[in-house]
């Protein structure tokens, strides 16, 4: 695996790979690698003839009091994963060669709509961020595939409408979404937990299911659902911020006419915020 920190060495490796006819396929990360990450670099092995990775803890997504200094950085432990999932390339390129001009001072990718409710309600300015950096990484690599968790359902959607939107040529690919045995999805944010709070952290996935299950039993009533999930995190000590149930496309309230929902959940334990969704069909 190469690693390349500037974007002008990643252009010229690209061009090699393009003259000889061979698909590049993108799996943006802000690091500190787990299974989830690996799962989007297999999935990526599978589809594109060069897979590259990049790791870039974007300043431009974290809010204020959010965890951008803290935010784990570890390149070397990364590398080896990436090694060992045969990544061909990993670009990590630094915060001025992102935003040369400044956080400030350059264009914004902002998402209408869908980058308002949910996470976007709580984190203001974070999809915007999302979008900025994404959209310039499709740029950079003029991917013919990227590569994005499910797990992060409403940032997917997002990426999918920047995409359609804007006419990128970059095809979108979700991957579902990589668990602990436990249930509990995997995601950076679960290190900063004790022994306790991981074990308290399973009722996230747990609750998801529950309400799926009533679902599928007949259950219609959204709103009624939504307050047992809420409720049941709440009863179990989470500092709920959401629990939503909604159609999987534009992320709206369902009619009874929509048979494609999520369910998407946020909460806090212990020291970190996690999201989590299931899709499901009736
Ligand atoms: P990060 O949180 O590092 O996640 C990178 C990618 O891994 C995202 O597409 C995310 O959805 C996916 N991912 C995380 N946990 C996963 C899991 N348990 N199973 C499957 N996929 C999982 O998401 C970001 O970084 C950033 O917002 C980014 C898109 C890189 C833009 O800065």
């Amino acid at each position: 695996m190469q690693t390349i920190f500037n974007t002008a060495d990643l252009q010229k490796q690209l061009v090699k790979i393009r003259a000889n006819k061979l698909s590049v396929g993108l799996v943006p990360t802000m690091g500190n690698l787990h299974g989830g990450h690996i799962r989007l670099v297999e999935e990526a092995k599978k589809i594109s003839e060069i897979v590259v990775s990049t790791i870039f803890v974007n300043p431009m997504q974290f809010g204020e009091g959010e965890d951008f200094a803290n935010y784990p950085r570890t390149l070397g432990k990364d590398k080896a994963k990436l090694e060992a999932a045969n990544c061909d390339i990993l670009f990590v390129p630094t915060v001025e060669e992102i935003y040369g001009e400044g956080l400030s001072a350059g264009t914004v990718i902002s998402v209408p709509g869908l980058s308002l409710d949910l996470c976007g309600n709580k984190r203001p300015g974070h999809f915007d961020g999302v979008a900025t950096v994404v959209t310039k990484l499709l740029n950079i690599s003029r991917a013919d595939q990227a590569f994005f968790g499910l797990k992060d359902y409403q940032q997917y959607l997002i990426i999918r409408k920047l995409v359609k939107d804007l006419a990128l040529p970059t095809q979108i690919i979700g991957v579902k979404t990589e668990r602990e045995t436990s249930g509990l999805a995997m995601s950076s944010r679960n290190n900063y937990l004790s022994v306790d709070e991981k074990q308290k952290a399973k009722v996230i996935f747990s609750t998801l299911k529950l309400i799926a299950e009533k679902i599928i039993a007949g259950e219609r009533n959204y709103v009624v659902l939504e307050k047992i999930g809420f409720q049941t995190l709440q009863n179990s000590g989470a500092e709920v911020d959401y629990f939503a149930i909604r159609n999987d496309e534009f992320l709206q309230t369902p009619t009874l006419r929509n048979r494609n929902l999520v369910i998407l959940a946020a909460a806090k334990i212990g020291p970190s915020r996690l999201i989590d969704n299931l899709l499901l069909t009736i």
